[in-house]
């Protein structure tokens, strides 16, 4: 089986979780295409769907699913959308595909958020991952030096710019023991839009798809 099969086979587990009526928030990345292809099935269940990127939005409305503005329908039923890494206590790294800030935003406006993974993104320690932040462009030093002295180095994402017309700043060589305190930490540094901590504000569900099945933590 390979790792797309798994992203694949969670993706479709995602389904069941879906609300008939109303509309849902809809994340980003290759796990969160899976999901969107999925959902095309049974889009006759829905009014709609948020979405966390404009490539989510293109793959949704090709879909013939409507999307919607977060502004317009409040708070949302449910948010599914993959990750970069987690815990066994659904702390998440997101943002390796730079959707970050409108996945948080979404996931904070929603009352449930399933995430999607394969079995390969379940750590013990987050960190591994370079810790992806959105950054004002006219911060970029500052708060790249603000990194530093916390223990990271921040590496530029070359030739990208956010949804939000921002920078990504990836951090490298974080061991992070206390994702709720680091990621208001590295939120409070000015220029700071959010970073890719879903700490706070984590998964309440993850389905990991593995070789074996599906498994659902809790
Ligand atoms: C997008 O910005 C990310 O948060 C994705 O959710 C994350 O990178 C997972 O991507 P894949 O599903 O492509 O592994």
């Amino acid at each position: 089986m390979t790792q797309d099969d798994m992203k694949k086979a969670a993706a479709e587990a995602a389904l069941e979780f879906v609300p008939r009526g109303g509309v849902i928030g809809v994340g980003t990345g290759s796990t969160a295409n899976h999901f969107i292809d999925c959902l095309a099935t049974v889009k006759g269940r829905l009014d709609g769907a948020v979405a966390s990127s404009v490539a989510t939005a293109e793959r949704l409305k090709r879909h013939g699913i409507p999307v919607m503005d977060l502004n317009e329908v409040g708070a949302l039923a449910l948010y599914v959308d993959g990750a970069d890494e987690a815990t066994p206590h659904r702390a998440l790294i997101k943002g390796g595909g730079g959707a970050l800030t409108r996945e948080k935003i979404v996931a904070a406006a929603s009352r449930s958020f399933v995430c999607i993974a394969d079995e390969g993104k379940l750590v013990d320690v987050l960190g591994r991952f370079p810790l992806p932040i959105e950054v004002i462009p006219m911060a970029r030093g500052f708060v790249a030096r603000e990194i530093v002295a916390l223990g990271g180095e921040p590496v530029l994402r070359q030739g990208f710019q956010t949804d939000n017309g921002n920078i990504i700043l990836d951090v490298h060589g974080l061991k992070i023991l206390d994702p709720v305190a680091l990621e208001e930490r590295l939120n409070n540094i000015t220029g700071v839009v959010t970073n890719g901590l879903f700490a706070r504000r984590g998964a309440d569900i993850l389905l990991l798809g593995t070789p074996q099945g599906v498994r659902r933590l809790p």
